[in-house]
């Protein structure tokens, strides 16, 4: 089975590593979508955000990157993604998570959405709030890989 797990990933943090590495164990691929939304603005260009990631998951075989845009459903439904992924940290999220499942399911509706809930350790983090800390050149190495706190760095 191949999963798809979309996201804006500007950046990547351990949170979302954590569900990608759980995912790797349970489907035979799985593709992280960076979304490529062009009316969105990003502290990091689409080939930064993929770059992290694959950095990230060079060691993983089962780990593939890409970037998207437009519907979700047109991208997975063109390379063939049997599942969508998406984290669930806090109630906070459901409400939302809910409703793009339930339009995605809509639209197309043999794609199934598959909530991995957060460990409890990262329930709490989000790119933006990194992206705050690093822009007052707080410490960010708790949340997200070397990588990412380099790039981070270089931003502000
Ligand atoms: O990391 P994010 O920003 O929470 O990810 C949101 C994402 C990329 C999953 C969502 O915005 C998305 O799928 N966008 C593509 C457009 C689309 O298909 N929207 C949902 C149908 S209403």
């Amino acid at each position: 089975m191949k999963a798809i797990y979309p996201g804006s990933f500007d950046p990547i943090t351990y949170g979302h590593v954590d569900i990608i590495e759980r995912c790797s164990q349970k489907f035979d691929k799985v593709i992280v979508a960076c979304l490529n939304n062009r009316a969105k603005d990003y502290l990091f260009s689409p080939s930064d955000r993929i770059e992290m990631i694959d950095e990230v998951f060079k060691d993983n075989k089962k780990v593939e990157t890409d970037m998207f845009d437009g519907l979700l459903i047109d991208y997975a439904n063109e390379i063939g993604a049997d599942v969508i992924v998406r984290g669930l940290r806090a109630i906070s999220d459901f409400e939302y998570e809910m409703q793009l499942s339930m339009f995605n399911k809509v639209l197309k509706p043999d794609l199934e959405t598959f909530f991995l809930v957060s460990s409890d350790k990262y329930s709490f983090l989000s790119s933006s709030l990194v992206k705050e800390v690093a822009s007052y050149k707080g410490d960010i190495s708790s949340f997200v890989p070397p990588i990412v706190v380099k790039k981070l760095e270089s931003k502000f």
